[in-house]
């Protein structure tokens, strides 16, 4: 079978990956690497932009995530599984790509605002943090990639990417690179176990895919539901609460849900049963993912080949692109 599109995609390893990752664009790799050509790379050079002072913390995360994919089903036989500051052709196609964006360009990325905020960097934003867009063009660029399943906040980074492409094609007059779609799922952002924002690590509301049994149950038990359903026999309220958020996302039986939400809105269905509900649910998800996560584990020596092997596979790719678009340049000199 030829596969006709090359998809590239990645995760900043700067934890362990949570369910919103998975929701957000894991489920959809998977499901992808059967048709296309995957690319999957572990973004330790861009999860140092933000986290330059725990390198040794960031080599560690690498392998964490790398033990996440393999766990979800991302099959190395199927993608290439890659470390980025492995590949050099990345930072130096960032080098030839930076005289290609102007400065107000990049702090006008709403992403990166929003980031920059979150992490409180005020004044003191590392120079590369606000460049790591061009970074990602980078990414995508060096494997032609022209499908990038991620989550809806990655969009203004594949419109950095598309813009580079142009820009780069029109100046050096040429078609060597490709312009990239974002491929978003319908639900691609999960809430928190907080209920108010997006799950993320850094807002310690997430729940991982390598949490045990135990962390399940205390972390659904802990959700808020509806603050006014007080007494079991009280109406309570569906918009807004987070158990039945996860439900409708991750418990397969629609119709009976639709019971325990009519059940729940005229009163006598208590939050516990309701919450005993979801721990079973997230833990016959996570269950399998931890356990194959557990698998992989006993043999590190064997998951570091896999990297090695996907890591060559995409170094020889990142310098054929590389050396297109030096040609492209014109400054191929001996
Ligand atoms: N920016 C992504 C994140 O925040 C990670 C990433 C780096 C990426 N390079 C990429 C995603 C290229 C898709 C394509 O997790």
């Amino acid at each position: 079978m030829t596969k006709k599109e090359i998809i590239l995609t990645g995760d900043r390893p700067t934890g362990p990956l949570h369910l919103g990752h998975y929701v957000g664009s894991l489920a959809n790799r998977v499901k992808l690497q059967n048709e296309y050509d995957q690319f999957v790379m572990l973004a330790d050079l861009q999860a140092l932009t933000d986290h330059y002072e725990q390198s040794k913390q960031v080599h560690d995360n690498t392998l964490q995530v790398a033990l996440d994919y393999l766990a979800v089903g991302i099959d190395p036989n199927k993608s290439t599984i890659f470390i980025q500051s492995m590949i050099p052709e990345i930072p130096e196609l960032t080098a030839y790509y930076m005289n290609l964006v102007t400065l107000n360009r990049v702090t006008r990325n709403p992403t990166v605002k929003t980031e920059i905020k979150q992490k409180k960097f005020g004044e003191s934003v590392p120079f590369g943090f606000v460049a790591y867009p061009i970074s990602q063009a980078a990414d995508i660029t060096a494997f032609k990639g022209s499908l990038v399943p991620v989550g809806e906040d990655q969009l203004p980074m594949i419109e950095q990417t598309n813009e580079i492409v142009r820009s780069f094609n029109r100046i050096y007059n040429c078609n060597v690179l490709v312009e990239a779609k974002a491929l978003i799922p319908k639900v691609s952002r999960l809430v928190g176990t907080d209920g108010k924002a997006k799950m993320s690590k850094s807002l310690g509301n997430a729940i991982y895919l390598s949490d045990s049994a135990d962390e399940i149950k205390k972390k659904v038990m802990n959700m808020f539901t509806d603050p006014d359903h007080i007494r079991v026999e009280d109406p309570g309220k569906i918009e807004g609460n987070t158990v039945f958020m996860y439900l409708d996302v991750f418990d397969s039986d629609v119709q009976e849900i639709q019971k325990l939400k009519d059940h729940y809105q005229k009163g006598g269905l208590g939050d516990v049963k309701l919450k005993q509900r979801l721990i079973q649910v997230l833990d016959d998800f996570i269950r399998p993912i931890r356990e194959r996560r557990e698998e992989f584990a006993k043999d590190p020596q064997e998951v570091m080949n896999i990297l090695k092997k996907g890591t060559i596979t995409a170094q020889a790719v990142a310098a054929q692109t590389l050396q297109e678009v030096k040609q492209a340049m014109g400054l191929i000199y001996f």
